[in-house]
């Protein structure tokens, strides 16, 4: 099929040469169809990407040890973005992921967010493509400036150390997303995943401290995201939030049944939530096998319209979150293919247009509207229990003894 086109739009060359330029050409495009892969090209350039995850700065801290000065991002190997590559994507926007290893839970997590924090602050700064962002106003002006604009997002609720204040701080650093957890449970909130058993609770997914973070993040106009929590920690959070939520990374679990992905039951009460679940590209999520195709996250995004509608679906493609992408998806250059692929399979221009960008504008405009009408509310004073924290590395707070010398 796709061949044929291929020979069908060469024959159009000659055509534009020929007296009857006009009517030839146009008859050529008729023969041959306004290609799937131009309409893609088209359709992104009308409505440049938001994508919602991209782990490149855990890809500068382990290849680079985060020293920007010694590379150069525009091209950049053994990695799936950079400058040139997300241009060639047309993405506009994007979440970058500030992420930190479950294993620092409890012990230097605020410190190494930090630095992650600094290292996308860093990269969206010195370079003029990019531009750092923190609200929808900003994320339109940088798209009519041509520029990449840059949302910080937090990647496991470890990050915070159990601490509505320095969460609150982050938020001070240009923070406006955060994902409840990673791979591990926090005293707080559960994960998806049983990588690593700490902090086991039957029963309380989401425990009172856990809906302070959620009402704090609400009264900020932070983004929750759902992405990587257990079904239980996402079920209470879909009932507890006053703002819409996302999964910013994380695919269909009718498709593939891996932990990471969404269940129908969940999807439901996501749009109930007026909510978005951006799919994520990751081969053995999409696929659940060593090898996944293109048509592996198309058939995501079909099963999740026809669930809850384009309505509440963007994409979040988890670029450099992982070495096995989808082939002819392996990096951020290839958004493209997949809106053509979708194009392929009747969604139309106004649908893609809303999974490309204006469901995650309407998502986080809801989310600001929630925080202008909590304006009045104080900041949270609310702690955690000493007891669900209490590990040595956390100091107790008492009069220091002073000694006479
Ligand atoms: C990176 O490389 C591009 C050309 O590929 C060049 O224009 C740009 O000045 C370089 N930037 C830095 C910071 O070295
Ligand atoms: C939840 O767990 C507590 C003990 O931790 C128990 O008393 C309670 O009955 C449980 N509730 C449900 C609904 O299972
Ligand atoms: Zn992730």
């Amino acid at each position: 099929m796709s061949s044929r086109k291929t020979i069908l739009r060469g024959s159009c060359r000659p055509c534009v040469r020929s007296l009857r330029a006009l009517l030839a050409v146009s008859l050529c495009h008729f023969i041959s169809g306004y290609s799937d892969k131009d309409r893609a090209h088209d359709l992104l350039s009308k409505y440049p990407l938001i994508d919602g995850h991209n782990d490149i700065a855990l890809r500068l801290r382990i290849l680079h040890n985060n020293q920007l000065s010694k590379i150069n991002l525009t091209h950049l190997n053994n990695v799936a973005t950079d400058i040139s590559r997300l241009r060639a994507g047309h993405v506009q926007t994007q979440m970058f992921a500030v992420y930190v290893l479950c294993g620092a839970q409890q012990m230097d997590a605020v410190r190494l967010t930090l630095e992650q924090i600094d290292v996308v602050r860093r990269m969206c700064t010195e370079y003029p493509d990019f531009e750092l962002v923190t609200s929808t106003e900003e994320i339109r002006a940088s798209a009519r400036k041509q520029k990449i604009a840059c949302l910080i997002s937090i990647e496991g609720g470890h990050s915070i150390d159990s601490s509505l204040p320095a969460l609150r701080m982050f938020y001070q650093l240009g923070v406006r997303s955060m994902s409840l957890t990673h791979s591990c449970n926090t005293p707080w909130a559960e994960s998806s995943s049983k990588l690593y058993d700490v902090f086991l609770r039957s029963n309380n997914s989401l425990t009172s401290f856990g809906k302070a973070v959620v009402d704090e993040m609400n009264r900020l106009g932070m983004i929750v995201d759902l992405s990587h929590t257990s079904w239980g920690t996402a079920t209470a959070v879909l009932k507890h939030s006053k703002a819409p939520v996302i999964f910013s990374h994380s695919s269909s679990y009718a498709v593939c049944d891996h932990s990471r992905n969404v269940p129908d039951s969940l999807l439901h009460k996501l749009k109930k939530n007026r909510g978005l679940i951006m799919v994520n590209f990751y081969g053995p999520f999409v696929s659940c096998k060593d090898k996944a195709m293109v048509s592996h996250v198309a058939d995501h995004f079909d099963h999740i319209k026809r669930v809850i509608g384009a309505e509440s679906i963007g994409i979040g493609g988890d670029f450099d979150g992982g070495n096995s992408f989808p082939e002819g998806l392996e990096d951020v250059s290839k958004y493209p293919v997949i809106i053509q692929e979708l194009l392929k399979r009747n969604w139309t221009e106004d649908e893609l247009a809303d999974v490309l960008r204006r469901n995650f504008l309407r998502v986080f405009e809801e989310v600001e509207r929630v925080r202008d009408q909590l304006i009045w509310n104080k900041p949270s004073e609310e702690q955690i229990p000493l007891e669900e924290v209490a590990n040595p590395c956390r100091l107790v707070l008492r009069q220091p003894v002073l000694i006479a010398v």
